[in-house]
């Protein structure tokens, strides 16, 4: 029985050609009324569309690729939630690869979507691929750093500032008194956390009463940060820090899990917390977590914006967009 074709699909739905095409490529130039006619056509008559031959004719697919540093992090599937929403009022899709902050996975998935002519490619980078970065954009297709600000000024990026998030987030904890200030998170190779910390620092200096000492960590994981509170835990009282910022709201978590589960000490009376992201499940935590938030959906769909107009206009200045972090305040600082 021969393929159902884009023609049969217009027939059976009384619209023309080009319409049909402008449902499945560009749905925000069809009524509501012809795009319900002709998925119900498309339903009827089982019509696949052959997108192996639509990339030949266009040369390249209706899907970005998006290489994030922990798939397994909340913040990650809300950037890739909003990513995939405005993508999607494109007429594209988002396919998330995890790197799991491994750079030959970050690698792999990188020639992945070369082989595959993705329309584009969002990146969270692990390693230095500045030269697989250049490969790509030679080839046609645009990059964009999402979640860090790109070193290269001809390289689009949508970050937060995190200098400035690591700032408010000690900036909060002095001003709740504290005087003995871990930074916990690593690996310190990773911009955002480097970021963090500098802007963690800063304010540490323009206060110049307080103590400050870094638990590096492996990872950004809940894994990672049981660990660093397990050796806070373990800290005399007179030698242990009364406050801890963590580089993330994953490694905040394992932090309050070893304290608050594993020790006498308690939050925030003993040992205030704050971390970064405010993602969903901060305020449920056992002791609802204080945390700097990034605008995790609006980041993914703002690199996408700056994505497609890199891609319809290869030779554009580009563009660096950083949004400003903010304070949500809550019970592991005492405030809230
Ligand atoms: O995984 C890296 C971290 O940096 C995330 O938690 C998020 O904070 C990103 O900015």
């Amino acid at each position: 029985m021969p393929a159902v074709s884009v023609r049969d699909v217009a027939a059976r739905a009384g619209v023309s050609v080009g319409t049909v095409s402008n449902v499945l490529n560009h749905p925000d130039k069809v009524s509501r009324a012809a795009a319900e006619r002709v998925h119900a056509a498309i339903r009827e008559l089982g019509f696949v569309r052959n997108d192996a031959a639509r990339q030949l004719r266009a040369g390249r697919s209706r899907t970005i690729g998006l290489i994030v540093l922990d798939a397994g992090n909340p913040f990650f599937t809300d950037l890739a939630r909003g990513a995939e929403e405005e993508a999607a009022r494109r007429g594209l899709s988002v396919l998330l690869g995890n790197s799991d902050e491994d750079p030959t996975r970050e690698r792999a998935y990188l020639d992945l979507f070369e082989e595959q002519r993705a329309h584009g490619v969002l990146l969270s980078p692990i390693g230095d691929v500045s030269e697989r970065i250049a490969r790509l954009r030679e080839r046609g297709i645009p990059v964009v750093l999402v979640d860090r600000l790109s070193d290269d000024p001809g390289l689009g990026s949508v970050s937060v500032d995190d200098v400035a998030g690591g700032r408010l987030a000690v900036e909060h904890l002095l001003g709740r008194g504290r005087r003995h200030i871990a930074f916990v998170g690593g690996s310190l190779a990773i911009r955002q956390v480097a970021d963090r910390l500098a802007g963690a620092r800063a304010a540490v200096e323009a206060h110049g009463g307080a103590r400050f000492e870094v638990f590096e960590t492996d990872a950004l994981t809940v894994l990672e940060g049981r660990r660093a509170g397990t050796a806070i835990a373990q800290r005399a009282a007179g030698e242990r820090p009364d406050a801890v910022f963590a580089a993330n709201d994953l490694v905040a978590t394992g932090v309050l899990q070893a304290l608050a589960f594993g020790s006498p000490v308690r939050v925030p009376e003993d040992v205030a917390l704050i971390g970064y992201d405010d993602i969903d499940f901060a305020m449920s935590t056992v002791v609802p977590l204080s945390s700097i938030r990034q605008p995790s959906a609006a980041i993914g769909a703002t690199a996408v914006r700056v994505l497609l107009e890199e891609a319809r206009d290869p030779g554009r200045q580009a563009e660096h967009v950083v949004f400003q972090p903010e304070l949500v305040a809550r019970a592991s600082t005492d405030a809230g």
